[in-house]
């Protein structure tokens, strides 16, 4: 199972190395679940352990004048390999386009990098039905080469995040069941999980892990996820 968590603007680079350090002291030695972490970019870090340090955004660039951006060189000098892309807030707030979500994905897929791809829709086409659900969603992997070996998708409506509404588990199974159809590579759920939910969230047929956000901000209650995801595994 893939357990991620996105701190999006919140945390410094001291308090993420403290989160860091607790989260791989305790995690047991035995643990299965592909754990990543999504700092900040100014705590981006080296790391060496269970945990892999992802970044939130790049600019599709080895490098140049691209005021405010990093590329490719500054995540190297952190060994950074993995990217989320294509999250709501960047769609929404930052405006970022299917045709800029895309490029970035073929520039990291062409450089190797595990990407975990988002979509999601608003509370409007929600409520518009199934058909318009599923329509809005596909535009969303427009020009996205899903034939890529090293990907994850994440469903995260975005009625559901940082609202502490969270989808019913059919809702939920219902859009991981049908990404399932597209490709065969992970599909993950975000928005509102905690400790609370998580559990019968990973127990959805279709459902390979989570994408956390608030609710992994406090140490322990992340601790608390990826060992309610090892019982799952294990049982
Ligand atoms: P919340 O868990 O705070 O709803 O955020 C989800 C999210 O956006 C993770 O990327």
């Amino acid at each position: 199972m893939v357990i991620s968590a996105n701190f999006k603007t919140n945390k410094t680079r001291e308090e993420t190395k403290e989160y860091l350090n607790t989260l791989e002291q305790n995690l047991h030695p035995s643990t299965s679940s592909e754990i990543i972490i999504f700092p900040p970019t100014t705590a981006l870090q080296h790391h060496i352990g269970r945990v892999e340090i992802g970044v939130q955004n790049s600019y599709p660039v080895e490098r140049g004048a691209f005021t405010g951006e990093i590329g490719l060189e500054q995540l190297e000098e952190f060994g950074i390999r993995t990217i989320l892309i294509g999250h709501s807030e960047r769609r929404e707030i930052l405006k970022e386009s299917q045709d800029e979500v895309a490029k970035k994905f073929q520039f990291f897929a062409e450089k190797n990098f595990k990407i975990i791809y988002c979509i999601g829709e608003p509370l409007e086409i929600r409520k518009e039905g199934r058909e318009k659900l599923f329509h809005y969603l596909e535009n969303q992997f427009r020009d996205i080469p899903l034939e890529y070996s090293n990907y994850t998708i994440a469903y995260e409506p975005i009625w559901a995040i940082g609202t502490g509404i969270t989808p019913t588990m059919e809702e939920i199974e219902e859009v991981l069941k049908w990404i399932k159809e597209k490709t065969d590579r992970k599909v993950i759920y975000g928005g509102s999980v905690k400790v609370a939910n998580i559990e019968e969230i990973l127990r959805l047929p279709s459902c390979d892990g989570v994408l956390v956000g608030s609710a992994s901000l406090e140490v322990t209650d992340f601790i608390k996820m990826i060992n309610i995801s090892e019982d799952i595994s294990k049982s």
